[in-house]
């Protein structure tokens, strides 16, 4: 039962210490900066190993309503409005004015989904759609409990009992919002506002490859965690010699001097450490018998993290990935990325991918064609997807949805793609199959873009030491040689470059005259190459959009990249084809990108079995 929920006002740990008295309802704040009922809900947080935890789910039908206008939020002179359609009002006699609208009887939509693929009126609506359900909720005990939103494309407001709990902008991350002081014992619903409309000053911006699927396209659920909790933590094999974990813990509201465990209980290993005034625990201890987790062997332990009341069970690879000159190294090991690139398209039904049948499917194709790792473009995908890449032995280009031309002079631009970046590393930051943190897609080489996505990848490397950042770059051309030198390798650990001879540029046979030439002794990665074909139509290679044409672009490609030095993975341009708004060429692409190796109906096309070939065979990269 939620014992004295109603008269328990709960403050959030970080501004307790500005309330000294609550008295006849006020807070008294001797704080200078007052905390008054008023001032917006705390920001969403983030929850490392949130799929770890018991969870309530509320994935199911929601109540829908389609608001072009967002007229349910904001006045005609565009305030937010203190009677909006989050308190889920229903007419009744005697009401001075109209109630314009019900969520009782408006129509359903899907949780977890796109409401592009859910309603043929929405699959190209671009705007606010509102969402709400009731739900019971009896909490066990002395406790917090947190919304969890698996992501919101683009920008979502939530409301529980018709008060705001959160709000967040970025589509492609997991965030979590403290429900505790709104939750009702017995009774209650949630609503939420989320709009997808593309702004210039977005991260992603105006202009992306891919369609802008709206809404609550991930799982939502209610975690509940003690007052004083594990909300981050880092467990990683330390670089070098090889038998020390080693990590920290963070308890939110912890009193400092708080001790924290992790145990390893397969290998008998066990660490200590204790908070300090950040609420942080540094740990290491030396391990023997570890079987380090890599493509062919995708070992993963069960680590327990526990401090005060509280504790999680994550599931854990150990592994370290560095470079060295222009090798990358996979447990000391020179390693050659056998790729493919993956948007979060789900195979067949089409939408966004986020079942873990959607991502058996895609990891399990890239499988089949010979691959020990996969770009997860342009965007963090979803959990489900890390971790059948941690179970089925995929290595993890991650990426930050900086794509294209973004506001790069716009301080605020920065500050949101750092929003993302950061709950993209302090979510997935445990899981062995992630690699690289790529900064970027495809960015204009300018001063303002150079620096932007430097001050990214410092806070990559600052966040987390243990990976290698990378970022897929344009390359410019002299006559029929490619040159790598845009300033933005500086920064990168691995170089990715993107490139299209015989699609975008010249003919499939210029790659078999076109050499390289890269600014930087460092590790090159081709993030993409490729060409379009519909499955099925076939002609001559030299007849644009058959089969025939794409795997011809393939067999040409491959001569050319494996005569690149210091080439040391690729992920060809892709592996399904995906749904985009910029390709509507009739009969041939209807809105989708066809460049996939694979149709979205899981036909594979001839360029599938010309690469799945090369791969097996390893005529393509240097064999390590
Ligand atoms: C670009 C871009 C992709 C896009 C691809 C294409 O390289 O990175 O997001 O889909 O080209 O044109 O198909």
């Amino acid at each position: 039962m939620l014992q004295g929920w109603n008269a328990r006002r709960f403050v959030p740990g970080s501004l307790r210490s500005r309330v000294v008295l609550i008295a006849s309802g006020f807070l008294l704040s001797v704080s200078p900066v007052a905390w008054a009922a008023s001032d917006p809900a705390p920001g969403p947080i983030v929850i490392t190993g949130a799929d770890r935890r018991p969870a309530t789910s509320l994935d199911g039908e929601w109540a829908a309503i389609v608001d072009p206008y967002f007229s349910g939020l904001f006045s005609f002179h565009h305030e937010e409005k203190a009677n909006g359609w989050f308190l889920n009002q229903k007419a009744k006699p005697g009401d001075t004015g109209p109630t314009e609208y019900d969520f009782s009887t408006a129509p359903k939509l899907k949780v977890p989904g796109d409401w592009n693929t859910q309603r043929e009126s929405l699959f190209f609506y671009e705007g606010p759609i509102w969402y709400e359900r009731d739900f019971t909720y009896q909490a066990k005990g002395d406790s917090r409990v947190y919304l969890h939103v698996g992501a919101a494309n683009y920008h979502s407001y939530f409301w529980v009992n018709g008060k705001k709990v959160c709000e967040h902008e970025g589509g492609y991350t997991a965030f979590n919002c403290d429900v505790t002081a709104e939750l009702q014992a017995g009774a209650n619903f949630v609503v939420a506002a989320v709009d997808n409309t593309r702004h210039e000053d977005n991260v992603p911006t105006l202009e992306t490859d891919w369609w802008n699927y709206g809404g609550l396209h991930r799982s939502v659920s209610l975690i509940e965690v003690p007052d004083a909790f594990i909300d981050q933590y880092d467990v990683h094999l330390k670089r070098g010699e090889g038998s020390t974990i080693e990590g920290w813990v963070h308890v939110r509201d912890s009193q400092p001097g708080t001790k924290v465990e992790v145990e390893i209980p397969e290998l008998a290993a066990k660490a200590e450490g204790v908070t300090g005034e950040d609420g942080k625990a540094a740990f290491s201890v030396q391990v023997s018998g570890l079987s380090r987790w890599s493509p062919e062997s995708p070992k993963l332990y069960k680590v327990e993290v526990r401090a005060g009341q509280d504790s999680v069970d994550d599931l854990i690879g150990f592994r370290t990935i560095e470079t060295r000159g222009t090798e990358i190294l996979l447990n000391g090991k020179p390693v050659f990325l056998r790729g493919v690139s993956i948007h979060a398209e789900a195979p067949y039904r089409t939408g966004r991918a986020n079942t873990e049948k959607d991502a058996e499917t895609l990891l399990g194709w890239a499988k089949e064609l010979g691959c020990n790792f996969v770009r997860l473009a342009h965007y963090p995908h979803d959990e489900t997807m890390l971790r059948a890449a941690d179970r089925m032995g995929l290595m993890v280009w991650s990426e930050n949805p900086v794509y294209w031309a973004l506001e790069f002079d716009n301080p605020k631009v920065l500050v949101k793609a750092e929003q993302q970046l950061d709950e993209e590393i302090n979510t997935y930051r445990n899981h062995a199959s992630i690699v690289l943190w790529s900064m970027a897609n495809e960015t204009p080489n300018t001063p303002a873009r150079t620096a932007f996505i430097e001050t990214e990848a410092s806070r990559a490397r600052a966040l987390d030491p243990t990976r290698l950042i990378t970022a897929a770059l344009l390359v410019r051309a002299q006559g029929h040689t490619k040159i790598v030198d845009d300033k933005l390798g500086e920064a990168l650990d691995v170089i990715g470059t993107n490139e299209y001879i015989g699609w975008y540029e010249q003919h499939p046979e210029t790659a078999d005259v076109t050499d390289w030439r890269i600014a930087y002794q460092k590790p090159l990665i081709m993030s993409e190459f490729g060409g379009g074909a519909k499955a099925g139509l076939h002609g001559g290679e030299n007849d644009r959009w058959t089969e025939e044409y794409q795997a011809n672009i393939y067999r040409h490609q491959l001569g050319m990249l494996n005569r690149i030095p210091q080439l040391r993975g690729m992920s060809p341009w892709c592996l399904m084809d995906f749904r985009s708004p910029n390709r509507p060429l009739t009969g041939i692409q209807d809105y989708f990108n066809r460049k996939g190796l694979i149709s979205d109906q899981g036909v594979k096309k001839q360029a599938f079995f010309i690469l799945q070939k090369a791969y097996k065979d390893r005529t393509v990269g240097k064999a390590e």
